[in-house]
């Protein structure tokens, strides 16, 4: 700054001098030397003149310092400076009649019943967002494995993944733009998607949480939007059971997914979470602000949740708090589908979700379903855990709380059987569609995302709506064959400390054998 100040000084005196042609370089470097001498000798004589400048002066170095200061602030920060071409869709201006489309993927070899539930599925309902795709199609998925596929054991069942991938790669000759954000380092498939025009940004989740980004969601052209369970797996699109929705023409709830997957595209790179934001990526519906919007013509509130916590920038709902809250607010039945359940941070107990539960069941009267996959990466303590919820309502009148295992027992020989990947919970009042199984160390270390459709009319009022049909699966689900209920254990005492043994050696067995 002193240096600067001294430049400013000189060329202001320079300046009343000199003819007014343009200085050869030389010439420069020759008046240097006999300016310099000038400048001290002079110096004394202009010292009222220099009064003068030293108001401006101070109006400069002012100016200078808060650039400076704005500079630091937006280097530490994630407020992107220049920002990306906005196409003029505020919370003013924004679509809310908007279209919803359940989609389900149901393994061919699943025999469900389908009297009046049958859904779009999933491959149908993510192509035919790539084909009202026109500038943008936003990705985050926890894997990219479209193409690879075990050939013995699923012939042909690699196809719909491989279709799936050559239209995300011939996204560039449509000129949409296709952008993901990833924390995979050595993916061949995002290798290829960049080769072909994508735009792939790394997030660094070693480094921020220890987790992975395991968010599941879509943004085409910040008008539709897809969530659910299903990630960039071939086995989403072939053998394993996923639910999720796709929003259609609704530009409101676009907008702010839209804003989470730019909290992942501006963490870039980064190795902390910047704790100044950009407006462009701060929540614009919450818990207490949800949006409202008509989803085939019922009108219901809605907003989207995140996790872990550090990933939830000022008023961005949490995913847990949004959990509590919407079994909260049920009076009559929460059904709840997750493949895995675990109460678990690695070596803790961790008490959010599960004792909500309780206070759900023994002191609202609130009936509880549960169905979690039985299947070779259930944790032994799943069992325990479960065991104690049921107990709960020994001897109590008006307290119900079932659980159910879904099991393909006719396959467990096989190495990889399809498994229920699904992760919702839908109440009397709500539905909730997740990316996370209900496991501690998901929702504390891993990234995911959730969407809460609240209806704001009864049943009656209202007709059947997305509530209903996600009801109507959880039932289908809960009565089919695949279903079982837990038998009392009559395990040996041996056999329960061989389990028991077994978790010790497995500290990390949410991370080394994650599910996805
Ligand atoms: C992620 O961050 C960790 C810790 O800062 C660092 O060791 C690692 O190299 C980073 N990974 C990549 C791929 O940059
Ligand atoms: C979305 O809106 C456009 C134009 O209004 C319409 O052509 C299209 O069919 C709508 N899509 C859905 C799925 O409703
Ligand atoms: C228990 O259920 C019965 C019948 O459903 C109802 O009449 C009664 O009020 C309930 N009791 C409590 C404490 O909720
Ligand atoms: C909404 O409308 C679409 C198309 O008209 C239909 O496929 C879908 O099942 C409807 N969704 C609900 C929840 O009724």
């Amino acid at each position: 700054l002193i240096l600067l100040q001294h430049s400013l000084l000189s060329h202001g005196m320079r300046g009343r001098g000199e003819p007014l042609h343009a200085p050869h370089l030389s010439d420069i470097y020759a008046n240097s030397a006999i300016q310099q001498q000038d400048y001290s000798a002079t110096i004394w004589l202009r010292s009222k003149e220099k009064l003068e400048h030293s108001q401006q002066k101070c109006i400069a170095i002012f100016a200078l310092l808060c650039c400076f200061a704005v500079l630091v602030a937006l280097t530490f920060s994630a407020v992107d400076v220049w920002g990306e071409d906005e196409d003029g869709i505020t919370e003013e201006n924004c679509n809310r009649h908007c279209r919803i489309v359940l989609v389900e993927n149901i393994p061919e070899d699943l025999h469900l019943s389908v009297d009046g539930t049958t859904h779009v599925p999933l491959s149908t309902g993510l192509n035919s967002l790539l084909d009202q795709a026109k500038h943008s199609v936003e990705v985050v998925s926890p894997v990219w494995n479209l193409n690879s596929w075990d050939q013995e054991t699923w012939p042909n069942s690699d196809t719909e993944g491989q279709l799936l991938f050559q239209r995300l790669l011939n996204l560039k000759t449509r000129e949409v733009k296709l952008k993901i954000a990833s924390s995979l380092t050595d993916s061949a498939e995002l290798q290829k998607l960049t080769e072909h025009g994508a735009e792939v940004r790394f997030v660094n989740m070693s480094a921020l949480t220890r987790g992975g980004l395991h968010s599941n969601f879509w943004v085409v052209d910040r008008k539709h939007v897809f969530i659910g369970s299903a990630s960039m797996d071939w086995r989403s699109l072939s053998k394993r059971k996923e639910l999720g929705v796709l929003v259609y023409n609704c530009s409101c709830l676009a907008i702010d997914l839209h804003r989470v997957f730019s909290f992942y595209w501006q963490l870039q790179n980064r190795d902390y979470v910047p704790s100044i934001w950009s407006k462009r990526v701060t929540a614009l519906y919450g818990k207490d602000s949800p949006v409202t919007l008509y989803l085939n013509d019922t009108e219901v509130t809605a907003y989207v949740s995140t996790s872990p916590d550090l990933f939830c920038p000022k008023d961005r709902a949490k995913d847990i708090d949004v959990i509590q809250h919407v079994m909260q607010e049920a009076k009559l039945f929460i059904y709840i589908s997750v493949t895995d359940y675990l109460p678990l941070l690695t070596r803790r107990y961790w008490s959010p979700i599960d004792e909500m539960i309780r206070e759900s069941v023994v002191l609202r009267g609130v009936k509880v379903r549960m169905l979690i996959s039985f299947w070779k990466q259930t944790h032994p303590l799943t069992f325990n855990f479960i065991m104690s919820l049921k107990s709960l309502c020994m001897e109590l009148a008006n307290c119900s709380l079932e659980v159910k295992f879904f099991s393909r027992r006719e396959q467990m020989a096989n190495s990889q059987p399809g498994v229920n990947h699904n992760k919702y919970m839908v109440t009397d009042s709500a539905v909730y569609i997740g990316n996370h199984d209900w496991v501690g160390s998901e929702f504390v270390y891993n990234a995911g995302t959730g969407l809460v459709i609240k209806p704001t009319q009864t049943l009656k009022e209202r007709g059947a709506t997305i509530l209903e049909q996600v009801k109507a699966v959880f039932e289908r689900d809960w009565h089919s064959r695949y279903a079982k209920t837990l038998q009392a254990s009559n395990r040996t005492p041996e056999e329960v400390k061989s389990l028991t043994d077994n978790k010790e050696g497995k500290e990390t067995w949410n991370e080394s054998n994650d599910p996805y």
